[in-house]
């Protein structure tokens, strides 16, 4: 029996319609197992703006950094996209937690299921079987080199450093993953090209020595993205740098077959927080169409990180349990109709009941 303490940043958009879905699903796990998790609600991104005029308040910051982990739903608001004069933004918010947290391990699976083949514009024969994990750096690069305007604001710069160090900790880790999937690490990077390319590189190939069964190979990013959607079974584990991570994983959704199905965990030393990976989709915001899964399925990363691995693979087995009764929100199968909160239902009450949930 765990006793857990989770903080929840619902965020704006969509985000607190998923939060809630996935909440749900954790209260089932435990009351199913017997754990105890406290759940702690704090604001960040637009909403946090709004109430106190920063993105990342620090009364956030200081239940985060005490909290085991944090769940996290999306942030962001139309009303910032357009200006960009404006003083404050909600990814400040997101940004500021990941760098202040030390959340440099970006973890995203990306799993092609087998109900929802037709649904990809990817042939179902070339993405049946995906099975990619990828490693997005997610504190450092070009997202938090120093950034500026020349004087008569006509040119901007946007630095991207990497120390050797922030390359070593998420390496090791894409390694360790790697050595219990499949056996093959690819690093993506553009060292035809850029100097902090040419150091993961090194950085990565010097490593490769301490894990013998791992076969490390290099793939430029624009070819990456290309052999991503061409033949995505040749990938097991991707490591890449932040901005090369960001696009690639938005890209490989396409193969899962939305956008809403993709959980993510973002993992440093200290401090743990679990979102899905897409964003606060303001359009959607109210109406029961946002999909809960990709949240939910953040939990089971959660899960597997307070080390609770049945519980994981219940929550695992109770989405596919939706996926194959055909419970989804209309992005994936318009004519069902059923909403958010529908969908989080079922999955919650097939936490409850699912039989023997089973370590596949
Ligand atoms: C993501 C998002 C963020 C990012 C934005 C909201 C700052 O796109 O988590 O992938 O670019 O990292
Ligand atoms: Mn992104």
């Amino acid at each position: 029996i765990l006793s857990k303490r989770i903080v929840v940043l619902p965020g704006d958009g969509i985000g607190p319609e998923v939060c809630a879905e996935a909440v749900r699903v954790l209260k089932a796990v435990s009351d199913r197992f017997g754990h105890e998790f406290q759940f702690d609600y704090q604001l960040l991104g637009a909403c946090a703006i709004d109430a106190t005029g920063a993105p990342l308040p620090e009364a956030t910051l200081t239940a985060c950094r005490r909290a085991d982990a944090v769940l996290l739903g999306a942030i962001g608001d139309p009303k910032y996209d357009n200006d960009p004069t404006a003083p404050v933004r909600p990814e400040q918010g997101l940004l500021g937690l990941r760098k202040e947290l030390g959340l440099y391990a970006n973890i995203r699976p990306i799993t092609a299921y087998d109900q929802l083949l037709a649904h990809s514009p990817l042939r179902p024969e070339r993405i049946q079987g995906t099975d990619i994990l990828i490693f997005r750096e997610l504190t450092g690069g070009i997202y938090f080199g120093e950034k500026g305007r020349s004087e008569d604001r006509a040119s901007a710069y946007d630095h991207c450093t990497y120390h050797r160090d922030e390359i070593l900790r998420i390496a090791h880790r894409a390694f360790r993953a790697a050595e219990t999937r499949r056996h093959q690490l690819t690093l993506v990077d553009k060292a035809n090209v850029l100097e902090t390319s040419r150091l993961w590189r090194e950085t990565v190939q010097g490593l490769a020595p301490e894990y013998p069964s791992v076969a490390l190979d290099f793939l430029y990013v624009d070819n990456a993205a290309m052999q991503i959607i061409l033949n995505p079974r040749q990938f097991d584990v991707m490591l890449t740098e932040n901005m090369f991570g960001d696009i690639l994983s938005d890209e490989a959704s396409v193969i899962a077959g939305s956008l809403g199905l993709l959980p993510s965990a973002s993992i440093g030393d200290a401090a743990a927080l679990f979102e899905p990976i897409h964003g606060s989709f303001p359009q959607a915001k109210g109406q029961g169409l946002a999909n809960p899964i990709a949240t939910i399925l953040s939990t089971a990363l959660l899960l597997d990180h307070f080390g609770l691995l049945i519980e994981a693979e219940c929550v695992r087995d109770a989405v596919q349990h939706a996926l194959n009764s055909g419970v989804v929100t209309p992005e994936l199968n318009p004519a069902t109709r059923y909403t958010t909160e529908q969908v989080g239902s079922f999955i919650t009450y097939a936490v409850l009941d699912i039989h023997d949930c089973e370590m596949h």
